[in-house]
């Protein structure tokens, strides 16, 4: 995170608390946001973005951190947020965010997520299929703006179930039916059609996947409005390199500048670029072990942190008590989930770890959090904001009776 910073002793603080603090008072694992790198980075994507397209807006794909406090933060510094169904809708009107400012996503939207969607009053609803419309022309009962989600045939280097964009792709709709689609919105009298959308995938380490994403929506002709999604990817490891925030919004702008009507407002939905390098996930060591190998076992793994399982991602793992000592081993960081997939950081050189020490997984701002689940029990650990020296707590952390709340007593079943 862009305000740690480490003690004379070798101890990290986010946002001005140090680690120890953080531990002591909310326990491990925990979400820890540097609140002020957070609203800088935000900061470089609304003002680059205005700067340099005066006709634009930027939307938090909040999916990437789906939290009542985020939601705030995110309408405090002049973000506007997509969301990805009802769920998300209700936590982004909790946390007071405008209507106006909302965009509704989802590739299978149901009859009470669009009429929640209509009642609030959201800024547009991307449609992705005929259905969507179906129901769109049966529910409105005012002005409704829609975009049309596209599928543009671009498939970025990226894991598979990243990738978005490519022609068998789940989301949006074929080129082939989009004049077919925009057709049935301008009959009706209450939709109106905006613009079309692509999302072309996520962690997409080149600029170049950009401005094809801007060429396949201009081809389509001139609307008010064109939605190329997010998808830029960030710098995880040591040994990653992610394209800069200017430098992607300098390929979308001169590519928008070039293709696009001069009078269109370009919109783009970055989730992870906002969010992954604000955020730390903060364990303690459980065991420690050496058989064949060393394995350091966390109290945490992938029930609070999938996307290693789920898209490969790799991380880096700190002793965040012991930065800058000698490592005194080589060891694979390991959680608590029982699969053998649930390897936080393999081959990672360390300071002498023992049971209670500190570990910080750096860059886990974005989809963790989300991808929290309760795999053997799991509690979902809490979300914690940093700033100045102090510290917020954003989301609680789950307790078993939380995991029980949803369980029907044992007895109540017959067979
Ligand atoms: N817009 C749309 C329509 C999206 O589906 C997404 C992400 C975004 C924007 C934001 O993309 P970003 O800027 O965050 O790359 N399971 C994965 C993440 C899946 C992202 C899904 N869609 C992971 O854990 O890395």
């Amino acid at each position: 995170p862009e305000e740690s910073e480490v003690s004379d002793t070798g101890e990290l603080s986010i946002g001005g608390v140090p680690v120890g603090e953080l531990a002591r008072q909310y326990g491990t694992p925990a979400y820890i946001m540097d609140e002020t790198g957070l609203r800088r980075q935000i900061r470089r994507f609304v003002q680059g973005m205005k700067s340099r397209r005066p006709n634009s807006e930027v939307l938090f794909a909040s999916k990437s951190l789906p939290c009542v406090a985020m939601y705030a933060i995110a309408q405090a510094e002049g973000l506007s947020v997509d969301v990805a169904g009802g769920g998300e809708l209700m936590m982004a009107l909790t946390a007071g965010v405008n209507p106006g400012n909302i965009y509704l996503h989802g590739n299978a939207k149901s009859d009470a997520e669009i009429q929640m969607a209509l009642a609030a009053g959201i800024r547009a609803i991307i449609v992705d299929n005929f259905n969507d419309l179906d129901r769109l022309e049966a529910m409105a009962t005012k002005k409704q703006h829609v975009l049309l989600r596209m599928i543009p045939g671009i498939t970025p280097a990226t894991h598979a179930s990243q990738v978005t964009g490519g022609n068998d792709s789940k989301f949006g709709l074929p080129p082939a039916d989009i004049t077919r689609a925009i057709e049935r919105i301008a009959r009706h009298p209450l939709l109106y059609f905006e613009g079309i959308h692509v999302h072309i995938g996520s962690q997409v380490l080149e600029t170049e996947p950009f401005a094809q994403a801007v060429k396949s929506v201009a081809e389509f002709g001139s609307f008010d409005t064109y939605d190329v999604g997010g998808g830029l990817g960030v710098k995880y490891t040591y040994d990653e390199i992610a394209p800069s925030v200017e430098d992607y919004l300098d390929t979308l702008t001169e590519a928008a500048a070039r293709l696009l009507p001069a009078e269109a407002r370009l919109i783009i939905e970055p989730g992870r670029s906002l969010v992954a390098r604000a955020g730390i996930t903060l364990y303690s060591v459980n065991t420690v072990k050496t058989t064949g190998k060393t394995f350091v076992a966390v109290n945490g793994g992938m029930a609070d942190n999938i996307d290693i399982a789920l898209t490969g991602q790799r991380y880096e793992a700190v002793m965040a008590s012991k930065i800058g000592a000698e490592p005194t081993v080589v060891a694979d960081v390991v959680g608590r989930q029982c699969e053998s997939g649930d390897l936080m950081c393999a081959d990672v050189p360390l300071a002498d770890p023992q049971v209670g020490d500190l570990v910080a997984m750096p860059a886990t701002g974005a989809y963790a959090y989300t991808l929290a689940n309760n795999y053997n029990g799991a509690c979902k650990p809490p979300v914690i904001f940093c700033a100045n020296g102090s510290s917020t707590l954003a989301v609680a952390r789950e307790t078993y009776e939380d995991l029980l709340r949803t369980q029907q007593p044992a007895l109540q079943r017959r067979w």
